[in-house]
């Protein structure tokens, strides 16, 4: 199986992104996106994050021109060991997409989706066989954040998982298995999880939406960079390790989790974040804090050694 030379379906936000990275990595790309006004918008795109990649040390096998644009989709998977499929987030979109490919797939090539929010299941009812078919799910930008969530089950190919495993940790990804489908997968429910008590906090007016950030950012945050919650707490009570940190602190967090808070995010909710963040960030563009967010993961990840 030819895992040198990759397809991208779809060249949106993050379709875009991983083309990016394929090209960084030595592989040459064939990009399927219906818009025809697409390529100058990617090539920009991609041309922006050559920089930053660069940074990080990730370009050096690539070639950014090795990529080429296909108005279809059945033509763009022709040659590719792997495909990473990003078209918009509808249930028909995807199976359309899947339906015209899966004759013109190679013996053994893998189709990784990077639904964030249909599971796996349904994308598989849009294949006569989905043996190629795992759910990839990156975490904007693919070029930068290490995350790949991966997904197979009972209809996906023997080796399939394992082989796609091989090839974004060839990327420089760190993968998590998700073993069985729930809405989000886990990093954007673990996400969503701390951004409920985060609004629950600002609503009840225990403190601002930019203290309830720098909450996050000076303290958790930044330990959560570099373990995760349970690995932490088990160093959280001296020697005797997590199961004295939980022996310890059982009735603080079961007394904790009863009173956190179940906020939904309706447009009054919406327009007070609004204008938390506004009292926060004053007149900086989106552009600007986008900026900004960007350097410091891209020195948090050199100070962390690379992209992974
Ligand atoms: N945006 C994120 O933060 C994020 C993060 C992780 C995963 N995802 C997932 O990645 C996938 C793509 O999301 P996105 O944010 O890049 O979307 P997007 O709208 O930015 O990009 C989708 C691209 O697909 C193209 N496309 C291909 N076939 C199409 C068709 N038949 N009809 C219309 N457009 C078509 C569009 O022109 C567009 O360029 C989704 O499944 C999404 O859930 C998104």
């Amino acid at each position: 199986m030819n895992m040198s030379h990759a397809a991208v379906l779809g060249a949106g936000t993050i379709g875009a992104s991983w083309a990016a990275l394929f090209l960084a990595s030595g592989r040459s790309v064939a990009v399927y996106e219906p818009d025809e006004g697409a390529e100058p918008r990617v090539r920009a795109y991609i041309a922006r994050a050559w920089e930053t990649m660069t940074q990080l040390g990730l370009t050096g096998r690539g070639d950014p021109g090795a990529i080429t644009f296909h108005q279809s989709a059945a033509r763009a998977v022709e040659g590719a060991g792997f495909v990473q499929e990003n078209v918009p987030e509808r249930v028909a979109i995807k199976h359309a997409t899947f339906a015209e490919i899966e004759p013109e797939l190679e013996a053994g090539a893998i189709v990784a989706s990077s639904a964030s929010g249909l599971t796996l299941g349904q994308m598989q009812e849009g294949w006569r066989d989905p043996a190629p078919l795992i759910l990839g799910h990156p975490f904007n930008p693919p070029h930068l954040i290490p995350l790949v969530e991966v997904m197979g089950n009972d209809r996906t190919g023997a080796g399939v998982i394992a082989a796609a495993e091989a090839f974004y940790a060839d990327l420089g990804k760190v993968t998590i298995r998700v073993k069985k489908e729930v809405p989000g997968h886990v990093a954007n429910r673990l996400q969503a999880a701390v951004w409920r008590e985060a609004i629950h906090l600002v609503q009840e007016g225990v403190a601002s939406v930019g203290d309830v950030d720098r909450a996050m950012t000076a303290g958790p945050g930044l330990r959560w960079a570099a373990m995760g919650p349970t690995a932490l707490f088990g160093l959280g009570a001296g020697d005797g390790g997590l199961a004295a940190f939980c022996e310890h602190f059982s009735d603080t967090f079961n007394g904790w989790w009863d009173d956190l808070g179940t906020p939904h995010l309706t447009p009054e909710v919406a327009r007070m974040l609004e204008k938390g963040l506004q009292d926060e960030t004053g007149g900086a563009s989106v552009e600007a804090r986008a900026t900004e967010r960007d350097a410091m993961i891209v020195a948090l990840l050199r100070a962390l050694g690379g992209a992974t």
